[in-house]
């Protein structure tokens, strides 16, 4: 049996420049540093290390498999490590998401975010990383159901006959802690009647029934976690492509539609996912519109293969940036479109959130202190 490899994405805003924009390149560099130094340890085969936003995110393959107390304790270490840079420039909001002084086992519920997935590598095993900022994990549940789910977008469904066996979906409560497994086509409709409530499920697990795992996403619910605001969850997804499961192209096809997700300024605002580059995910419109980028590699013999040479030194990567083409820029300007439409809506709803959803209220004070005025109708 060939040895299986690890992919983690596990991700967290440690502090940025001008509000919540950007990590300073000198925090992006010491977590790189430590990353570096695990794989000449030998924990870590490779890295790559990037940002949505304000969110960093460290890309990790190893041998170790999920939930792996050295690898979590690493990313923790390097999140630390850039957070301390942070506070040293007295950058914005540094060490916003690590929610405790001491590492305790796994970042899981610690205020970081992580995606991993461990497999048997394929001949060639290509994967798309998706990042985005401003927003809830239920806003892959649209996309993910598209790609899965719906022959109209992934016609591989329809005609190859590898992807005609279907999926099954982890589904998880991210409000009460509970998850479930579905099956997808057989019980399409009550998957999307759970999945249609964004403020409640969302998918972890996409699992395809012969090649095994082909999607996960961060699910961590920051908000709740912390028991008050700290911040939004700004998921991120790992989907394995091709060869039986769903195109590149058709992964990332949904995202052509700019779907109006739950998050943005004060993480209280419905705006339109926004697809970008790296380099243009910086907020610049209302802290938002909240973002999505998604980076293409190959996962062989256990590293990360982009663009770079064969060879090259860990860490230093070129994945392909599928959201940088100009293709994007119609859905780029559909989305600012809809996004200034929803900001003429100001405090009121649809604009906003729900208000059991809203990051920030007064509203418990403003009832208590009006309490005395109120009459019966
Ligand atoms: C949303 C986000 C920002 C902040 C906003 C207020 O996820 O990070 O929109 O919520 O800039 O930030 P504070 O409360 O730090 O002034
Ligand atoms: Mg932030
Ligand atoms: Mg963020």
């Amino acid at each position: 049996m060939p040895e299986k490899v690890t992919v983690s994405l596990i991700k967290a805003d440690v502090g940025s420049i001008a509000g919540h924009s950007r990590p300073h390149p000198r925090m992006m560099e010491v977590a790189s540093e430590m990353l570096g130094k695990a794989v000449r340890d030998g924990l870590l085969n490779d890295y790559y290390v990037t940002r949505c936003g304000d969110d960093m995110q460290l890309l990790m393959t190893h041998r170790k498999g999920e939930n792996n107390r050295e690898v979590h304790e690493l990313a923790w270490n390097a999140f630390m490590a850039a957070a301390n840079e942070a506070k040293k420039m007295h950058l914005y909001a540094a060490g916003q998401d690590l929610l405790s002084d001491a590492f305790s086992g796994n970042v899981r519920g610690q205020g970081p975010g992580a995606a991993e997935m461990e497999f048997e590598e394929r001949p060639t095993e290509p994967m798309l990383v998706f990042m985005a900022d401003k927003c809830g994990p239920s806003a892959y549940s649209l996309p993910i159901s598209k790609i899965f789910m719906d022959p109209f977008t992934t016609t591989g469904l329809v005609i190859d006959p590898r992807a005609h066996l279907g999926y099954d979906i982890e589904i998880v409560d991210v409000v009460d802690h509970k998850k479930v497994l579905m099956s997808s086509p057989a019980e399409l409709y009550d998957i999307l009647a759970l999945l249609g409530d964004t403020t409640r499920y969302a998918v972890k697990r996409v699992i395809h029934r012969s090649v095994g795992i082909a999607a996960v996403v961060s699910t961590e619910k920051l908000n709740i976690l912390a028991g008050k605001y700290v911040g939004k969850d700004d998921p991120v997804m790992l989907v394995r492509c091709q060869s039986g499961l769903p195109a590149v192209g058709e992964v990332l096809q949904p995202f052509a539609f700019p779907q109006l997700v739950a998050g943005w300024m004060r993480g209280s605002h419905y705006g339109a996912w926004y697809p970008c580059a790296v380099d243009q995910s910086d907020p610049t419109y209302h802290d938002g519109p909240p973002r999505v980028c998604s980076l293409g590699i190959q996962i062989t013999n256990g590293k990360i293969q982009g663009c770079e040479a064969p060879g090259s030194k860990p860490g230093d990567h070129k994945p392909i940036d599928y959201f940088a083409g100009r293709e994007w820029d119609i859905v780029r300007n559909k989305a600012m479109e809809i996004s200034i439409y929803m900001r003429g809506h100001g405090p009121f709803m649809p604009g906003i959130v729900s208000p059991e959803e809203l990051e920030y209220t007064t509203r418990p004070d403003i009832l208590k202190k009006l309490e005395p005025r109120m009459q019966p109708l």
